[in-house]
């Protein structure tokens, strides 16, 4: 089972050290976070798995690594200094500014056609602050997202300097068309992939590295000849979609969802999102976009854009004319599926079965829970309903529903209940001695593959091997570590709960024969393989 609460997850990315939250020591930056030394490991093999999959197992894909900061007329005339924005209302009675378009989603059970209807509603008092719940609401306004800084060493107070962070790698793409088509020698179709950082000033940041102000893409533009953009549209819904499939991701968890009419971009014919299941709903994981001949036409010199130096245009040799490509977009977000994967991949499960009494004595505590919750005056109905509904079932199934036990023990809302001091101090215990969290990530995306543990850390001959062996494993391109820092059964928990695929353990039989037991991390089994045979086996199994 993935993880059913986010709180879940962010606990054992700060715990474990995948990813912190941003200048803690001052505080913090709200919704910024730090990729910690088993994030960053993660986080990178999300992408190099990407990078792997879009550009280096095609042969119609080129790469590219595009500056952040651009001239300014980029995003004038891709559209974003206009209409890269979101509707804002302020609400006179509480003095905040809620989103207008979710406020209007919330309310009328629909997304808004536009800023004018949004405001025809808020006009006709049809909708309310979600905070304070009044109608006195200020006509929405757009705010535009991209953050403004400026270049050269003084600042003038106008906006010579302006440039903006930007917030998305795609224009980066779109405007070296014309480079990595003459320096490639490149036909139609093809495509330009580039992964970096894109920065957004979300008005709504949040769900952890769901939706932040900076964060990084990976990006496809995938240039055809007008006419054959449909099919190529087909075949990146497909290509992506298999992705996330075969780097593990289960496929109840990933759907494809057609975007509607009016939630189209200004430049899209037409757009796909492929959705994850995170615990707070089916989400945006990526977009595959169609965006026509928008982006080249709008770059190009004409009279619409006088400031361009040329046409980004395409010399057709079978038909003997230029021509304007279509493009097809495959946008996907790294933090996104770095997320995705870490959520799917979690699951606590029961090892073996606590002694009845024990069993017995935490079902009495989690029932008493249940009936506490029920009894709570001033805590939302939903909230209530949930907590008994969750506590009830899980002292019904005891032992087996130990895994979400621990859910429950972590949620922010439950731990409000006084008794769930009791049940956690009863639970805790037995939850640690017989479950096991696991991260069941693709050998590929693991932070680490393979850890080495010596059966004896004060033997030096123990040692020796496991340390020879690490190292020879890390030379022959196999992420690993050594540990000694505890008894083995600890050793494998901690393994476990990061995600390494295998263990590998030098005992005394290793020093006679040279063999050394490897423990699989998802079946739990273990096999004596020759000590020689290790990296060849591992390197084996990652490709
Ligand atoms: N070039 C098209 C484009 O940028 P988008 O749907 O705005 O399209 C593409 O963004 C992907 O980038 C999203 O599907 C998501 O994975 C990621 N993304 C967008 N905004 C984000 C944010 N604020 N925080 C984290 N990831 C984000």
């Amino acid at each position: 089972m993935p993880a059913t609460s986010l709180d879940t997850i962010v606990s054992l990315c700060k715990r474990r050290g995948f990813v912190f939250p941003s200048s803690s020591v001052y505080g913090g930056l709200g919704s910024t976070w730090d990729y910690g030394p088993l994030g960053v490991e993660l986080k990178n093999n999300v992408k190099r798995a990407w990078w792997r999959s879009v550009v280096h197992e095609r042969d119609d894909m080129e790469g590219l690594d595009a500056a952040i900061l651009m001239n300014r007329l980029v995003w004038k005339y891709s559209g974003h200094e206009a209409t890269f924005s979101d509707p804002m209302t302020d609400c006179r009675a509480c003095k905040t500014r809620p989103r207008a378009d979710h406020v209007f989603a919330a309310q009328k059970g629909r997304d808004p056609k536009g800023l004018a209807e949004i405001n025809a509603a808020i006009e006709a008092k049809e909708i309310a602050c979600p905070k304070c719940g009044s109608k006195d609401l200020t006509p929405a306004r757009p705010f535009n997202l991209m953050f403004r800084t400026s270049v050269g060493p003084v600042d003038t107070g106008d906006d010579s300097g302006l440039v903006y962070m930007r917030p998305e790698t795609a224009q980066g793409i779109f405007v070296n068309f014309g480079n990595v088509l003459d320096t490639m020698r490149r036909k139609l179709p093809f495509g330009i992939a580039q992964v970096g950082k894109a920065f957004r000033n979300e008005i709504t940041p949040g769900n952890f590295t769901f939706r932040t102000r900076e964060f990084e893409q990976m990006e496809i533009e995938y240039f055809v000849r007008p006419g054959e953009d449909e099919a190529a549209h087909e075949m990146w819904i497909e290509e992506r979609t298999n992705w996330y499939l075969k780097l593990g991701m289960r496929k109840e968890n990933l759907r494809v969802r057609e975007q509607e009419k009016h939630e189209l971009a200004h430049y899209a014919k037409r757009c796909v999102d492929l959705e994850y299941r995170f615990p707070m709903g089916w989400s945006e994981l990526e977009g595959i976009a169609n965006r026509t001949d928008f982006d080249l036409k709008a770059h190009s010199r004409s009279a619409e854009n006088p400031d361009a130096v040329g046409e980004l245009k395409y010399f057709d040799q079978e038909q003997k004319k230029h021509l304007v490509p279509y493009v097809i977009e495959p946008s996907a977000g790294a933090d996104r599926a770095t997320l995705a994967f870490l959520c799917d991949a979690y699951e606590d499960a029961l090892v073996k079965e606590p002694p009845a009494e024990e069993t017995a004595k935490l079902r009495e505590l989690v029932e008493s829970f249940a009936r506490s919750a029920g009894r709570r005056e001033g805590m939302a109905a939903e909230v209530k309903q949930r907590l008994v509904t969750t506590a009830e079932s899980i002292a019904a199934g005891l032992p087996g529903t130990l895994p979400q036990l621990i859910g429950l023990m972590e949620d922010a809302e439950a731990a409000t209940i006084e008794v769930m001091k009791k049940v956690r101090g009863v639970g805790e215990k037995i939850a640690e001695e017989h479950t096991r969290t696991v991260l069941h990530l693709h050998p590929r995306l693991a932070p680490l593959t393979v850890a080495v543990f010596p059966l004896k850390r004060n033997d030096a001959r123990l040692v020796d091997m496991a340390r020879g062996l690490k190292r020879d494993l890390q030379r022959g391109g196999v992420r690993s570590v050594y540990d000694d820092t505890g008894a083995i059964g600890k050793l494998y928990r901690r393994q476990d709960e990061i995600g390494t695929p295998w263990c590998v353990t030098v005992d005394f039989q290793s020093l006679e024969d040279q063999t050394v037991t490897v423990r699989d991390r998802d079946s739990m089994q273990q096999e004596r393989v020759k000590a020689a045979e290790l990296a060849p086996t591992f390197a084996s199994r990652l490709t």
